[in-house]
């Protein structure tokens, strides 16, 4: 205001009350694929309450779900450019950054969800995590599964030859084009948020996806067949930058840790739980579920692993040894 002009602009014009300075709040946005009515989805909304409560005036985190905000690759780009945000999408993004993550979550690795888990504490994936913290990605978790991810089609699949010439949708990500592609689907790349109307419009054949995702998102409405290939682990990845992590308080640091992982924890206990339950309810709609010939998509999937030129020579060894370990416990 003009008052300042002749005072050198030091002191703000207050009309003699003096001004309580409200902290400043920071506001990080989280986004996500998920809908509202999917597990990940519920979670983090939890997960952001119970932080936003402990952290009170000073952090917020604004939970953005089914893509109203950027999300896959759009939404790492953020993480990266040092954004207020998190974000929360396949491991598959990550490996945009670090190729090794894509070996991690490679096709048909694991027999269980704990085998995964207990991967995500390993020294082997705690070094890419060290890796992308010099990208600029501070890894929060590795842990927010949604369900192994099956065929979800028209036709029934029993063989990598019941998929051919079938467009399957699949996330805009290398790993996920040539895993479909040696499963003997012709992979195509769409958002989530475009695969229903994508059937509709016969752009796509059908899709791959968990039982999470299908009664969660009402997929299942445009397509009935369930064919349990279980080739790809659905599960997100938690990221934030690495700026913006340094710049948190330590209570902030803390608060954020413990919350995503108990919320971790927690979803994973209703994802076991909601899977059977979904499995029930799909039935009750309509939708088939098939067993197919594992030993056929599991050879079909063998080469896939060279296939990766931006990995680190013998990872796929190194994870193989790990599992191995894993397995003895
Ligand atoms: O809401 C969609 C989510 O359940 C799965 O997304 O891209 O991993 O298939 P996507």
């Amino acid at each position: 205001s003009i008052f300042l002009v002749g005072c050198g602009g030091e002191k703000e014009k207050t009309d003699g009350v003096q001004q309580a300075k409200a902290p400043q709040k920071k506001v990080i946005k989280m986004s996500m694929k998920f809908v509202e009515d999917e597990q990940t989805a519920k979670t983090f909304h939890q997960v952001a309450n119970k932080i936003n409560d402990r952290l009170k005036d000073n952090l917020e985190i604004q939970v953005f779900t089914g893509g109203q905000l950027p999300i896959g690759k759009d939404s790492m780009e953020q993480v990266v450019g040092g954004a207020n945000w998190i974000s929360v999408d396949g491991i598959n993004f990550l490996g945009d950054y670090v190729p090794d993550y894509n070996a991690v979550v490679g096709p048909m690795l694991y027999n269980n969800f704990d085998e995964y888990l207990a991967m995500t504490k390993s020294d082997l994936v705690k070094n890419l995590n060290a890796e992308a913290e010099k990208k600029g990605i501070k890894v929060l978790s590795l842990d927010y599964l949604f369900g192994f991810r099956s065929m979800l089609t028209e036709k029934e699949v029993k063989t990598p030859e019941d998929l051919k010439g079938l467009k399957i949708r699949v996330p805009n990500s290398q790993l996920y084009m040539l895993t479909l592609e040696a499963m003997g689907a012709n992979p195509t790349p769409l958002p989530f948020t475009e695969v229903y109307s994508g059937i509709q419009q016969k752009v796509v054949d059908g899709l791959e996806g968990s039982l999470m995702t299908i009664y969660g998102t009402k997929i299942y409405e445009v397509r009935k067949q369930v064919s349990l290939t279980n080739h790809l682990l659905g599960v997100s990845a938690v990221t934030i930058s690495n700026k913006v992590w340094n710049e948190l308080t330590d209570e902030q640091r803390k608060v954020i840790e413990e919350e995503i992982y108990n919320g971790s924890v927690y979803n994973t206990d209703e994802t076991v739980k909601l899977e059977k339950e979904y499995q029930t309810k799909l039935e009750e709609l309509g939708v088939k579920f098939n067993e197919v010939d594992a030993v056929a998509f599991n050879k079909a999937i063998e080469n896939v692993f060279n296939q990766f030129p931006k990995w680190t020579p013998g990872i796929y060894n190194q994870i193989m040894d790990e599992l191995n370990k894993i397995r003895n416990k």
